[in-house]
């Protein structure tokens, strides 16, 4: 099975977006535009079982074993779009049980990608914790930003060292 990255940004191409192509040339993962995704929040009468969460899911747990998460950081959190597909998870929890289960045993990363190189103490600690939660391997996590549109040659290294240490632990990152 294959690695997927979960592109959580409200600009489907901005910096988010620049990380995460980056990744995609050195792994070979898919990525998932959630913003391009009709995903509404969690519900308690589950009013939104037909949108796109469902399908979006069923696909990720058919094809993939690594899912990667790759959000913004907008007021020190993850993005509304990723905290709205995280949300929705408990639709695999409490209707869709048989989607859910299929999590366990996979493998989660992070990517966060903020205005400069400083992430506040706690962001990590929601997928950490859902990985546990969901029974699923917590790979790691990598803070990323962009430099007058470029990721700074430092970080472009530190990424690749991410890649192959922490990600693709079988395989060597090209460069
Ligand atoms: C609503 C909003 C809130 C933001 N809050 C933060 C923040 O708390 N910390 C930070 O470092 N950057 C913050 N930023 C800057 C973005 O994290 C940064 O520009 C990021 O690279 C944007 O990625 P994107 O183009 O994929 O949205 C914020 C940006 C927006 C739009």
């Amino acid at each position: 099975m294959r690695g997927v990255i979960l592109q959580g940004s409200s600009k489907s191409n901005g910096n988010t977006n620049k990380i995460t192509l980056f990744i995609k040339e050195r792994t070979g993962f898919d990525i998932i535009d959630l913003k391009s995704k009709n995903i509404g929040p969690f519900d308690y009468d589950f009013k939104n079982r037909d949108d796109d969460f469902l399908p979006t899911i069923k696909e990720i747990v058919e094809n993939y074993d690594t899912l990667i998460f790759a959000t913004p950081v907008y007021w020190y959190a993850m993005s509304g779009i990723m905290k709205n597909f995280m949300d929705r998870i408990t639709d695999c929890i409490k209707v869709e049980k048989t989607t859910g289960r299929k999590l366990a045993g996979k493998k989660m990363g992070m990517i966060s990608c903020g205005s400069g190189s400083e992430l506040k103490e706690g962001f990590t600690m929601p997928f950490i914790e859902s990985a546990h939660y969901l029974g699923m391997e917590y790979l790691g996590d990598i803070h990323t930003w962009i430099e007058d549109e470029n990721i700074p040659k430092q970080l472009q290294s530190d990424i690749n060292v991410f890649i192959s240490e922490k990600i693709k632990r079988e395989g060597k990152p090209k460069h």
